[in-house]
């Protein structure tokens, strides 16, 4: 401990007339290097086992028991609905790490790192795409070629794909660019209250500027009902922005009718396909799609670079000014070697779809049977057979899914929570909260599987998760 924690103590136990014996020091200790490790101080259950301390020896110790080994030693806690529960601690003896987190982001699968590789070594040049030169030749058909990659996992054009530095980008790109050209009259715009935050938060700031915007709710099931669309559509409105597939809970939206009904009023449909690309088919030109955001993250490709589809018939605004790149759309010189890792990790993975698919559907099944006997009263946010066969958004009953999400974080595996810290937290997510889902009483956890994935990962994590669960809800109970 250092000298501040030293005087914190000493402060506490005169202020509080608490005397210090090696028991207190011995408590204090643990807490202190167990939360400079995990960032969250220890349960009571923690302490006993590695102090001996029960949790009525503690709470006789100090005044107001853990909250005063917490505030003692500096681990910050919070107080009311939105305290910060402490961790499961369980001994693992096949330790191993388990990504299920896929939804997040995804790492970078081995052929496409390679191809980082050999293009920051220089086999593919260093050429600027806008020169005239031979390397920039060379670049210039490194992008043209991961543009034709791009187009071929959607079946359109390869002139109508506009590289971005990410997903969030190409939405603000899309939903702005149409926007904008719609300053002199302003307008309508129908979107849903699930959508992604780059598109909330755009949206939000159109109507800063005085733009109106319809918020769909979602049904029961999480889809969009294409009912409300249709009864939302006025003169007036200019675009529907609408995502193929939910981040958090992995519902699949109804695009081919949205896109019909959008067509008949013709009225541009952007979506945004992010947690859809080459996970179900889209198709812009049969579905109706005038504008579709990528992400390369989300299939095994670096961070930082995106695209946007946009149909021939469809103008933008630009909103990067400058050398014109992108035909004018994006300006600044291309990201060449994350491009070409994109295109690449695009054709794989839209190779391997159908394949794919059919694994993690039975490794998802696989587990949801192993999760239901562990825990009959779980729900599954979302409608099971309308969503991507990798994802899965579970509400656990009476268990904090911050504290949960951390006790399998520390056995390493890697998972997402529906809300910020605990069950019951005003920041839960705004997506569960929009299924209607109670979240006082279920902690939210998203699992999101991915290549890497196995019958063993989810062995794993069917081990461990009982004792898990029977600690945290000890915890709550108390
Ligand atoms: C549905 C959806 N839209 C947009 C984004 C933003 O993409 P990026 O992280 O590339 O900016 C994400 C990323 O999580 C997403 O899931």
């Amino acid at each position: 401990m250092n000298n501040l924690v030293k005087t914190l103590i000493n402060r506490m136990s005169r202020v509080t007339q608490t005397p210090l014996t090696q028991k207190h020091m011995d408590i204090l200790e643990f807490a202190h290097t167990y939360y400079e490790k995990n960032r969250v101080g220890p349960l009571y259950l923690n302490l006993k086992k590695n102090t001996g301390a029960s949790r009525d020896e503690i709470e006789d110790l100090f005044p107001h028991g853990l909250t005063s080994v917490y505030t003692w030693v500096g681990i910050p806690i919070q107080t009311g609905r939105e305290i910060c529960k402490p961790m499961a601690m369980v001994d693992v003896d096949d330790y191993r790490e388990v990504y299920f987190d896929h939804n997040a982001t995804s790492y970078i699968r081995d052929e496409v790192k390679e191809t980082l590789i050999s293009y920051y070594q220089g086999s593919f040049g260093f050429g600027n795409p806008s020169s005239s030169t031979n390397p920039g030749k060379i670049a210039y058909d490194t992008l043209q070629n991961a543009r034709s990659q791009i187009s071929d996992c959607l079946k359109v054009k390869s002139n109508e794909i506009f590289f971005t530095g990410s997903g969030s980008e190409a939405n603000n790109m899309a939903i702005k660019g149409i926007a904008f050209q719609h300053l002199e009259n302003r307008g309508h715009i129908i979107s849903s209250k699930v959508e992604h935050p780059s598109v909330l938060k755009t949206l939000q700031y159109l109507e800063k500027l005085g733009f109106r915007v319809t918020y769909l709710d979602i049904e029961k099931n999480g889809l969009i009902d294409v009912n409300s669309v249709k009864e939302s559509l006025s003169e007036d409105t200019l675009l529907v922005s609408l995502m193929a597939v939910n981040n958090e809970i992995g519902a699949i939206n109804p695009i081919s009718e949205i896109g019909e009904v959008c067509k008949k009023a013709n009225v541009p449909f952007m979506v945004d396909g992010i947690q859809g690309f080459c996970k179900i088919k889209l198709k812009p030109t049969e579905m109706g799609i005038s504008l579709l955001s990528m992400s390369g993250h989300k299939i095994y490709a670096p961070k930082g670079v995106a695209a946007l589809y946009v149909n021939k018939d469809i103008s933008l605004e630009s909103l990067i000014h400058g050398g014109g790149q992108e035909s004018g759309l994006r300006s600044g010189t291309e990201n060449v070697g994350s491009i070409m890792a994109f295109g690449l990790a695009a054709k794989l993975a839209y190779s391997e779809m159908e394949k794919e698919n059919k694994r993690l559907l039975e490794l998802r099944d696989y587990f949801l049977e192993g999760l239901q006997k562990i825990e009959p009263g779980v729900i599954i946010n979302g409608s099971l057979e309308q969503r991507t066969a990798n994802n899965l958004n579970i509400g656990f009953p009476n268990i904090d899914s911050g504290s949960l999400l951390l006790s399998l974080n520390q056995i390493g595996i890697y998972v997402s929570a529906g809300s910020a810290c605990s069950a019951g937290s005003k920041e839960a997510s705004y997506v569960i909260k929009a299924l209607g889902v109670d979240t006082d009483h279920y902690g939210i956890i998203r699992f999101s599987f991915g290549l890497p994935n196995t019958k063993e990962d989810i062995n794993y994590l069917l081990k461990y998760l009982p004792s898990i669960l029977e600690q945290l809800k000890a915890e709550k109970a108390d």
